[in-house]
């Protein structure tokens, strides 16, 4: 049995480097057509998947790696805006979960464009209390993990709506909340489970079960607190406390 440490090395040399070589041999083969091709439409749609589909690894193994690093408590102080934290981990969720939606955000320049956009697609932020202007103590890496996680699994479970919240005075609340199935309440403890996935329906969403087992490990390091409500039929509504760091 390898221990964390091995572990974490072995994530980042062994695997970290194969799949950093397959993806830019790929971005070659697709960079420079002139040079390899002329490829048929076929060729490029293979060269499209498998570069889609090694940078997916790649950012999951990041992710684990954090989440290893981060269990050993090690942060980085750093002082920001809470909202420019939340529009970076809106932008990567939407990109990856709804990528229609992340077009058109990415193309309006104003914040007022920006939120019509938002709830013209239900989605709906508010911000209130201190970090609505002050900024926030902590590791903005790891802020932007958790609400990442968060908000794809609103945007992938949601049916039309889904409601970000940040509030606190001395501690940072945080509330993704969302009108889906919802999560049966024997099934409440189980999803913060490493690698658990509550079976879905055939053609239903599918995830790897990693995420909200990061997500706690991540807030319980911070000396936060996350909590859930939700039932079966009523949407679910994550909350998470984390104090400054
Ligand atoms: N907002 C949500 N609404 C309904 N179910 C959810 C929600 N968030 C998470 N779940 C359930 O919890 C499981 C674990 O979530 P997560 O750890 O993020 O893994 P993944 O998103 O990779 O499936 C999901 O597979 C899903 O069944
Ligand atoms: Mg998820």
């Amino acid at each position: 049995m390898a221990t964390k440490d091995q572990l974490i090395d072995l994530l980042i040399h062994d695997l970290t480097g194969p799949l950093s070589i397959v993806s830019t041999s790929v971005s070659n083969l697709i960079n420079k057509e002139d040079k390899y091709g002329p490829y048929n439409e076929y060729q490029k749609d293979v060269f499209k998947r498998i570069l889609r589909n090694t940078d997916k690894a790649k950012a999951l193994l990041q992710e684990i790696i954090e989440v290893y690093r981060s269990e050993e408590g090690l942060f980085r102080k750093e002082q920001f805006l809470i909202a420019d934290i939340l529009k970076d981990a809106l932008m990567d969720a939407v990109e990856v979960v709804a990528p229609a939606v992340g077009e058109e955000l990415a193309r309006v320049c104003d914040d007022a464009s920006f939120s019509d956009v938002l709830a013209k697609n239900g989605i709906f932020i508010d911000i209130s209390g201190k970090y609505g202007l002050a900024p926030f103590n902590h590791d903005q890496k790891k802020i932007r993990q958790i609400l990442r996680n968060l908000i794809s699994n609103a945007l992938k479970y949601r049916k039309e709506m889904m409601k970000l919240n940040i509030s606190g005075d001395v501690d940072l609340m945080v509330s993704v909340e969302d009108d889906g199935q919802g999560i049966p309440k024997e099934k409440q403890n189980y999803i913060f489970k490493r690698f658990f996935n509550i079976k879905e329906k055939k053609g239903g969403p599918e995830g790897l079960g990693f995420g909200l087992s990061c997500v706690k490990s991540l807030v319980e390091t911070m000396r936060g607190e996350i909590s859930l409500k939700s039932g079966e039929g009523a949407g679910s509504c994550f909350t998470v406390r984390i104090p400054p760091l």
